[in-house]
């Protein structure tokens, strides 16, 4: 067993964590000053969002170099000491390790851009003649994949993302080799684990063939099967994950595939595939389009969770990868709104959601502030998102009707940033985050600050302390997970472990609701809401949830 099999994993937005020299960005002293904090929370390791040299079109998603910390950061030398403390205090460190792109910036890039002769330039996909570009595929940041070529071959370059983030060409063997010398140096310098970022679009299809569109319209459109899942990326990838666990076995390999569904899940962290240990995908949450305004875009819209398609949902991702890998379990990152305000509209059903996800079988990840109960922020207006898709959407939803500060809370509500807020650490200047201006701001829905939330016995931070706890008991690593009703107005699950046996059970539903339990005396360990327990029938009340323990038996 690896330590990565049982860990408690906590996503931390260096940006936005703690501020230590006023310039209003998170960095690698302020987080260090805050391990005691994560230490108290119980969780066993961090996954640090990007935190290297960037110009920061996509939050340190743009790399540009690999070796080096980015100035607003800090230094080389505060990294190893961060990575030294969080060590010390017994927690593994998860950097994010950008694969599928680099900036603009990157040397490499800047070199390719001196034209076809450059040594650099097979380590980019350029592509096309004349200005022509070579197809009509989408990027997802909006618009074409293709940009030109700036230093005027007639050629254009493909950017999945931003066009100021070009793909790297993992065709190209050199490539494979350079990124596998970057993590290399990195896991020498004993980091536990990467967070392989995008890997599933390392591959592309043959470049010259437009998407097939119902219409005639020549608008680039979103091509994934040509450039997600592909089985070069396994291809690829497979010799760097093999050198990565030759030479640092105890490295966790955690990969993000968005679009991975439960069969790709499985192919990617099956033991045998030499790939992933665990994937994050975004199919976690089926959304109920039913209610949507006709009259506005759908993208910015509030999609509330399709609470029994979710739970379905969980339910096949169990099953499928029981005895195969862990899951991730999570319900934010910093791709997608805060759960208290997406999904969960109280704090009492943010609790229960939160025991519903993460004793089930698999890896905890939970969002920075997720256990101080904080939700998006409302960002001041549109030029803040720098975003053209929210741009868009504005424009067409006030063509709509809505005024503009409507649209912007509304967007505000749905959109990624707002849920990379300053972490509250104190009621003070800033909320303790920063001396300075914090480099990104909006209004914040009222929360207790972390300070306040540790001296508090009945706060979010601490009933999350609570859970973490519970997590590590045996019974929740290793018990095996057993669906116990398919009634739609609560998802009721049994953890097993030899003769122990806990229920999870939370109600999914605005209204109370009964359940029948396993014969046995129980004995609740945690609950949120109103729960009541008569022998073996168990009362939910709405959006409640509690943890029962059977009797005698505790592991
Ligand atoms: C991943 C990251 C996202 C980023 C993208 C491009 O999806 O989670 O934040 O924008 O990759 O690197």
């Amino acid at each position: 067993m690896a330590w990565y099999d049982h860990a408690i994993i906590y996503q931390l937005y260096p940006k936005s964590f703690q501020d230590s020299n006023g310039d209003g960005v998170g960095d690698l002293n302020g987080i260090r000053a805050h391990i005691p904090y994560l230490k108290a929370l119980g969780i066993t390791a961090v996954w640090l969002n990007p935190v290297f040299t960037s110009p920061q079109v996509d939050n340190g998603y743009d790399v540009a170099n690999y070796y080096a910390i980015d100035p607003t950061m800090g230094t080389m030398a505060d990294m190893d000491a961060l990575i030294d403390a969080f060590h010390a205090a017994g927690i593994h460190v998860i950097l994010d390790f950008v694969l599928n792109h680099t900036s603009d910036r990157h040397p490499w890039f800047q070199d390719a851009l001196r034209g076809p002769a450059s040594l650099y330039r097979d380590y980019y996909i350029f592509a096309g003649h004349d200005g022509q570009r070579p197809n009509n595929w989408g990027s997802f940041f909006g618009g074409s994949v293709w940009a030109p070529d700036p230093s005027g071959s007639g050629q254009s370059y493909f950017h999945l993302f931003d066009r100021r983030m070009p793909d790297l060409n993992w065709a190209n063997p050199e490539v494979r080799h350079a990124m596998s010398d970057v993590a290399d140096y990195w896991l020498q310098k004993g980091v536990d684990g990467l967070r392989l970022d995008a890997f599933i679009h390392i591959a592309k299809v043959k470049l010259d063939q437009d998407f097939p569109v119902p219409t005639a319209d020549d608008a680039p459109v979103l091509a994934e099967p040509f450039y997600a899942n592909l089985p070069q990326v396994q291809t690829w990838l497979r010799p760097f994950c093999q050198r990565v666990k030759a030479d640092y076995p105890e490295v966790f390999l955690l990969g993000e595939a968005a679009s991975a569904n439960v069969q790709l899940a499985a192919a990617y962290t099956a033991p045998d595939a030499g790939l992933m240990d665990s994937v994050v995908t975004f199919r976690y949450f089926p959304e109920d389009a039913s209610g949507l305004d006709q009259q506005l875009p759908a993208q910015y819209q509030a999609h509330p969770l399709d609470l029994p398609a979710f739970k379905q949902t969980q339910v096949v991702w169990q099953q499928t990868l029981a005895g195969l890998a862990q899951p991730t379990l999570y319900w934010s990152n910093h791709d997608m709104p805060r759960l208290l305000g997406r999904v969960a509209h109280s704090a009492q059903q943010a609790q229960s959601l939160a025991m519903l996800m993460y004793l089930q079988r698999g890896l905890p990840i939970i969002y920075y502030g997720e256990e101080l109960g904080l939700t998006n922020l409302t960002l001041p207006d549109v030029a803040t998102f720098e975003d053209p898709t929210v741009t868009d959407f504005v424009t067409q939803a006030t063509a709509a009707g809505l005024t503009t500060e409507a649209a912007v809370a509304l967007v505000s509500t749905t959109h990624k940033l707002p849920a990379r807020g300053p972490m509250p650490w104190t009621d003070g200047v800033q909320r303790g985050f920063t001396t300075g201006t914090p480099w990104l701001q909006g209004s914040a829905a009222p929360v207790a600050s972390a300070a306040e939330q540790a001296a508090d016995p009945t706060s979010m931070l601490a009933f999350y302390q609570k859970l973490i706890a519970l997590k590590k008991r045996a019974l929740f690593q290793d018990g095996d997970y057993h669906l116990l009703t398919t009634d739609q107005a609560s998802y009721v699950y049994t953890r097993q472990l030899d003769d122990a046996l806990a229920v999870v059970a939370v109600a999914l539903e605005a209204t109370a609701t009964t359940v029948t339990l396993p014969e046995g005396h129980y004995r609740p360990l945690l609950s949120s809401g109103s729960v009541d327990l008569v022998g073996a029938q168990l009362t939910l009340g709405p959006d409640a949830g509690v943890v029962l323990i059977r009797e005698g038996e505790i592991k």
